[in-house]
């Protein structure tokens, strides 16, 4: 979704700004556009596309001398929600004396209402976003002093804001302010940045100071001051970044998706690093912060999520009722909050999220905590806001994902459900005999996972079979149920291929007229108590004409199928990891296969700061 990055330094800002810029691209947006001081004016560019546009015109407008000579700037994508992605819509936006520039990120709900008032006192607007409005109310109100007409501006303002604003009269100074969408400083040597995540910052400085909801902060090449909307000082800690540059670069692979995908024996072994007593067969999760007492009390489990976080958790609702006994279900973190959710005090909630900033998930959890639930985060991005509002849960430590479309963080998720069913399944009725052979299970889920990745070439192949369809089906019970949602909807993402993910048995009714000789069906059919029953739904398909591809175990029947994708033979609950991580490289070779732009597909957002 749209990416701010602002600096003010020594620097030539340009090369810096665009930089962060190529450093956001990942979260998806449709057009850009840069702000820069000049002495006492402000210059913009702004191009409809990609980055390197911004930067083409840039070239051609700005000569190197001039760009040399500006060392504060902001710039923005932008991820279309009010108007279509062209220049008068793309950011900056300005004030009526166009001596103000502004970039935002997030929806300004009231912006009609603004903007009426505005026009009635003579505004014309030249785009229709919500920003406009913003940036031309803070024009209204600035007398000389940024910061104070930022305040005023934001108190008439409803809805989700991060924002980065210069004003041509107040050289050498950014205001930067929060509420509901992320943004982080970076605090250099002799130079300050500010961005809405930090993987923009990391090539400049390791030192950050996260933002709270509320935070108001002035910048300036050697200072950081922060207020409240009421202008009294915050003090916020300055935090070390643990973020690798190497870990934002595509380190020798064509995608950042591939890269991410080849990286989870090592991301699910970091998510369970010192998480496994082997010797009780349970799981030590620290980060639960609950005593035993706690845990016995939970009555019942609800998850909220969206999109692949959501299947994720509906793969812990299995686990928490298998291996813990505990009722859970899985909510979609964008109805949670509408429809009264009946939680209370002997629940727990537990947000499920890798960016730790989905806006829907966030509003989940506030939620929660208003009626007195004990809330937790699976969260993997460290100290996103999901993280710090729920105060314990468990981190994933799967590093950044950049490929928009999920992978790693699906399969830490599931990994660290398991671990937490394990938990309180321990703490409850699962023996420690039982404890011990799941504890075994997941513990080898590193060389589960590497057992599907030698797979790459075979399953490369089978994605030729379904890359000139239009149409393909999913198909999976039990845990693997979410599986196959996932992995439909991984290809869908990338491909653009029509996919449904849909129940084994369910199928029949419905769906199955849609089948038509030739289309791909995926049948998820490992070695579980119902891999019979899933083999029948199998053969229904190709009664009808359709190709199976089957996801077998090892040792599992291949007669019903087509084409054959071999997963290790394991517990059903564990092999929903290894099956998923062959989905997610079926989906890859596909979209490969059709061409299509895999780490950015069309109209994708990596992370969705809005409701
Ligand atoms: C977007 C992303 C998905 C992700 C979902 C939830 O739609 O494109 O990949 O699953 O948001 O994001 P979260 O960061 O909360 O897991």
């Amino acid at each position: 979704m749209c990416g701010i990055i602002g600096y003010v330094g020594r620097a030539s800002a340009t090369p810096v700004l665009l930089g962060g810029l190529r450093r956001l691209e990942y979260r998806g947006y449709d057009s850009a556009g840069m702000a820069l001081q000049e002495g006492s004016e402000l210059l913009v560019a702004r191009a409809v596309g990609k980055v390197a546009k911004l930067s083409e015109k840039i070239d051609l407008t700005w000569s190197e001398e001039l760009q040399g000579r500006c060392t504060v700037g902001i710039a923005h994508t932008r991820w279309a929600t009010h108007g279509a992605p062209t220049e008068a819509n793309a950011h900056p936006h300005r004030d009526a004396s166009q001596r103000i520039c502004l970039v935002h990120n997030g929806i300004i709900e009231n912006y009609r209402n603004i903007r009426q008032k505005l026009e009635a006192k003579g505004h014309v607007f030249v785009s229709e976003t919500d920003t406009e409005a913003l940036s031309r109310l803070v024009g209204e109100f600035y007398k000389g002093d940024l910061r104070q007409a930022v305040t005023r501006a934001l108190r008439q303002v409803e809805g989700a804001y991060g924002i980065a604003v210069m004003a041509a009269d107040e050289p050498g100074v950014i205001v930067a302010a929060r509420k509901g969408s992320p943004l982080v400083i970076g605090v250099g040597e002799g130079e300050c940045l500010v961005a809405s995540d930090a993987s923009a910052l990391v090539a400049h400085t390791r030192r950050v100071i996260y933002l709270n909801d509320g935070d108001i902060a002035l910048l300036k090449a050697d200072s950081v001051q922060i207020t409240d909307i009421d202008h009294a000082p915050i003090e916020r800690d300055v935090a070390d970044l643990e973020l690798e540059a190497a870990a934002v670069e595509k380190g020798g692979f064509e995608h950042f998706m591939l890269k991410e995908i080849h990286e989870q024996p090592e991301s699910v072994r970091n998510a369970l690093r010192g998480r496994i007593d082997a010797q009780q067969g349970t799981a030590v999760l620290s980060g639960m912060g609950t005593s035993p007492r706690e845990l016995a009390e939970i009555r019942r489990i609800v998850m909220v999520g969206c999109g692949t976080s959501l299947h994720a958790g509906m793969v812990g609702e299995f686990a928490f009722e298998e291996l813990a006994t505990i009722s859970s279900e899985v909510q979609q973190a964008a109805e949670f909050r509408y429809r009264n959710p009946i939680v209370d005090a002997h629940d727990l909630v537990i947000a499920i999220s890798q960016s730790g900033e989905t806006a829907d998930t966030l509003a989940a959890v506030r939620e929660a905590k208003e009626k007195g639930t004990m809330v937790m985060g699976l969260v993997n991005v460290v100290g996103s806001t999901i993280a710090r509002e729920t105060g314990r849960g468990v981190y994933l430590h799967a590093g950044p994902e950049i490929s928009v479309a999920s992978t790693k963080a699906f399969t830490g998720q599931v990994a660290v459900l398991l671990l937490m069913a394990l938990k309180l399944g321990r703490s409850r009725h699962l023996s420690a005999e039982r404890g011990l052979a799941i504890a075994q299970q997941i513990q080898s889920l590193p060389e589960l996972i590497e057992a599907v990745l030698a797979q790459n070439d075979a399953i490369a192949q089978v994605a030729a079979v379904i890359a000139p369809h239009e149409h393909a089906f999913f198909l999976g019970r039990g845990p693997m149920h979410p599986v196959a949602l996932e992995g439909a909807l991984k290809l869908k993402e990338i491909s653009y291929i029509h996919a449904e993910g849909y129940h084994a048995a369910e199928l029949k009714h419905g769906p199955i007229a849609l089948l038509t000789p030739g289309t791909p069906v995926v049948v998820i059919a490992n070695q579980s108590p119902v891999v019979d029953k899933v083999l029948s739904n199998a053969e229904e398909c190709r009664a009808r004409g359709a190709q199976v591809i089957a996801l077998v175990s090892q040792t599992g029947s291949a007669a019903v199928a087509d084409q054959v994708i071999r997963i290790p033979d394991c517990d059903p609950l564990v092999a929903t990891i290894p099956a998923a991580v062959a989905l997610q490289l079926l989906a890859y070779h596909v979209a490969r296969l059709r061409g299509c732009a895999i780490d950015q597909p069309r109209n994708l957002a990596k992370s969705v700061t809005v409701e």
